[in-house]
């Protein structure tokens, strides 16, 4: 779910004064600051900046195998999924902690259910997982010493992180924990913002938790914070918290959402590249919720979401893309439907996404664009289809023809990626057209066309103006 206002006002006032104090104080800080965080620690020790420095040092070598990945699932499951009304019922229904703890001892999930949620993001293409260790609700899905609030001692009987991290590895894939900060079960989880004992006792808490999650679990390979309300980053004492995360695991990733920059941005719910040099990953639901939301049918399409996938590897970005299980760890049907068609999609199509890099493409109504050096990727959404024109007029062939204004370098080869099929082409100063294409789309949702230029492909349509003669005069329109 964004922040949006509407959002950000009925979770105010739910919290009550004392939150409606904080956003009156103008304090971004104060509510859930999620996307694209970019604000760092005010006053940093020297040790702080060294530690700084230790992490942009060793960024490139720590985040390679994120890069390359470029697909992950995001599982959001916990006490929510029993309710079935999406990850935020506790607040949005007003559900008092005494009842909402009553869904603990009813948890009651399938063995190894994790098992099913691993097979299906290989299959779908998937090379990393984030899972919810502990969301807004404050139920840690882990065994800690430090609340009896916990999978193993309540409903489950049993660690469900354990059991997670066991399944992504035993598929090959990379292992990410997502970890809320904000926390509505904590008693001093609100009071923290104007008591400092209790701020003592809930930051002590959030770091031993954390802590737990850095050292019983192996190598992992991401830590996926989440909301920072109700305090600053030097409340949450984020510097001391990245650097406990770093000792204990050197060669993790981490995101912005303990307010500090970590090593990659996190848009969500919409494809935003960050500043070129900057690591990003959108996040995205399959429908509207990121936990188990009985009746969303808001589903996406197979199709939307490999047109996502060109989209954010145009933008050199990430793609984690969520499920929400039902409370017994079942996948809701039509996720899996969904991902099992993306996942033929890439396997057959994947040079067109995998190992791709940002690029200078400008998109057309019917296609999208990625590239890989001088390759450029034409992912073809709307096929052009039969043209009335091969019928009336005897020299037409019955044939697809995708044009592309403004490609600027000079077209080497073209084939189908689907079958290396040679495709033919013609180029002139204002267009690139593959022609004698099939009537049909070769290739579902998106048909694929691969094209060798002679140095990087870059499509812009506004610097063609220029050339029309009508628009000798300029770009200006
Ligand atoms: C927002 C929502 C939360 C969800 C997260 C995923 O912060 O509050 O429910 O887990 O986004 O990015």
């Amino acid at each position: 779910m964004d922040w949006t206002e509407t959002t950000r006002r009925s979770f105010l006032k739910q919290m009550g004064a004392a939150g409606a104090m904080a956003l009156a104080a103008g304090s971004a800080e104060a509510m859930g600051r999620q996307s694209d965080q970019t604000q760092g620690g005010a006053q940093e020790t020297p040790g702080e900046i060294a530690a700084d420095q230790k992490q942009a040092a060793t960024r490139d070598q720590r985040m390679k195998w994120w890069h390359e990945a470029k697909f992950g699932m995001f599982v959001h499951w916990g006490l929510y999924s029993v309710i079935g009304q999406h990850e935020w019922a506790k607040e949005e229904e007003g559900i008092p902690i005494p009842q909402y703890e009553i869904l603990a001892k009813n948890f009651k999930p399938k063995p190894n259910a994790a098992r099913d949620w691993a097979r299906l993001a290989k299959a779908a293409g998937q090379r990393y997982m984030v899972m919810t260790t502990k969301h807004h609700e404050g139920f840690c899905n882990f065994d800690t010493k430090l609340t009896n609030y916990n999978a193993v001692q309540q409903g489950p009987g049993r660690d469900l992180v354990r059991e997670y991290v066991e399944a992504a590895r035993a598929e090959g894939l990379h292992v990410g924990f997502y970890y809320s900060l904000m926390d509505w079960h904590h008693p001093d989880g609100a009071k923290c913002k104007t008591d400092e004992a209790a701020r003592r006792r809930f930051v002590d808490y959030t770091h031993g938790l954390i802590r737990e999650l850095m050292t019983n679990y192996g190598k992992i390979d991401v830590l996926w914070y989440d909301v920072d309300w109700p305090l600053t980053p030097e409340g949450w004492e984020s510097e001391k918290m990245n650097q406990m995360v770093f000792e204990l695991q050197p060669e993790i990733i981490v995101n912005n959402r303990n307010g500090l920059q970590g090593d990659f941005s996190t848009p969500e719910q919409h494809i935003q590249a960050s500043e070129v040099g900057r690591a990003w990953e959108t996040c995205m639901t399959l429908n509207d919720s990121w936990g188990f939301n009985r009746y969303d049918d808001a589903w996406k399409t197979p199709k939307t979401i490999v047109d996502n996938l060109a989209t954010v590897a145009r933008g050199g970005g990430n793609y984690l893309l969520n499920i929400g299980p039902e409370p017994d760890g079942s996948v809701p049907p039509a996720s899996v439907e969904i991902l099992e068609k993306v996942g033929a999609w890439l396997a057959v199509n994947g040079d067109s996404f995998y190992g791709t890099e940002r690029g200078k493409l400008s998109t057309t109504a019917n296609a999208n664009f990625t590239r890989r050096g001088n390759t450029l990727y034409v992912h073809q959404h709307f096929w052009p289809g039969h043209t009335p024109a091969a019928e009336w007029l005897s020299f037409y062939q019955p044939e697809s023809v995708i044009a592309i204004g403004g490609l600027k370098p000079k077209v080497l080869s073209a084939k189908l990626l689907k079958t290396g099929e040679a495709v033919k082409f013609t180029q002139d100063e204002f267009a690139f057209r593959l022609t004698g294409l099939p009537i049909d789309p070769p290739d579902s949702p998106v048909s694929v066309i691969e094209v060798e230029c002679d140095s990087e492909p870059v499509v812009d349509h506004e610097a063609m103006r220029s050339l029309w003669p009508r628009y000798k005069v300029g770009i200006s329109i």
